[in-house]
């Protein structure tokens, strides 16, 4: 059973360090990896707004470029300025690294399942 609390911690952690000079929006998102180590990111914002780099999304991506072993478990996601749950973007990448009955907990309160925040998920069928 995936430690929550813990991954929250990790989330709530990684927030305060969110490069978000442009919305003031801080966010930070962590994942539990198959051997039980956690992965983080905070958002990343560019002067070209476009470019910004989601806290979910950062946190996936740099688990694929640690190596670390799927599946990955858990999800949590900390808002340090406001109440949020994942963008739809950040939904599409969460529903192909996660399992579907995996737990996106949100700090202070809401758990999710994958599934929950975006049934119907896109997929390439080979994968
Ligand atoms: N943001 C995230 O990091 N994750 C989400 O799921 C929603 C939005 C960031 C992007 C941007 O830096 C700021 O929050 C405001 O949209």
């Amino acid at each position: 059973m995936a430690d929550l609390d813990a991954l929250v911690q990790a989330a709530r952690a990684v927030a305060a360090r969110a490069y978000a000079p442009y919305s003031k929006f801080r966010v930070g998102a962590a994942i539990l990896d198959a051997d039980g180590r956690t992965h983080v990111g905070c958002n990343v914002e560019s002067a070209s707004y476009g470019l910004t780099l989601c806290a979910e999304r950062n946190a996936i991506f740099s688990a694929i470029a640690a190596g670390a072993p799927r599946p990955f478990s858990a999800i949590a996601l900390t808002c340090l300025d406001g109440a949020c749950t994942p963008c739809g973007a950040c939904r599409q990448i969460i529903s192909e690294h996660l399992p579907a009955d995996a737990p996106v907990q949100i700090d202070g309160g809401e758990q999710y399942s994958v599934a929950d925040l975006l049934p119907h998920a896109f997929r390439l069928s080979e994968v």
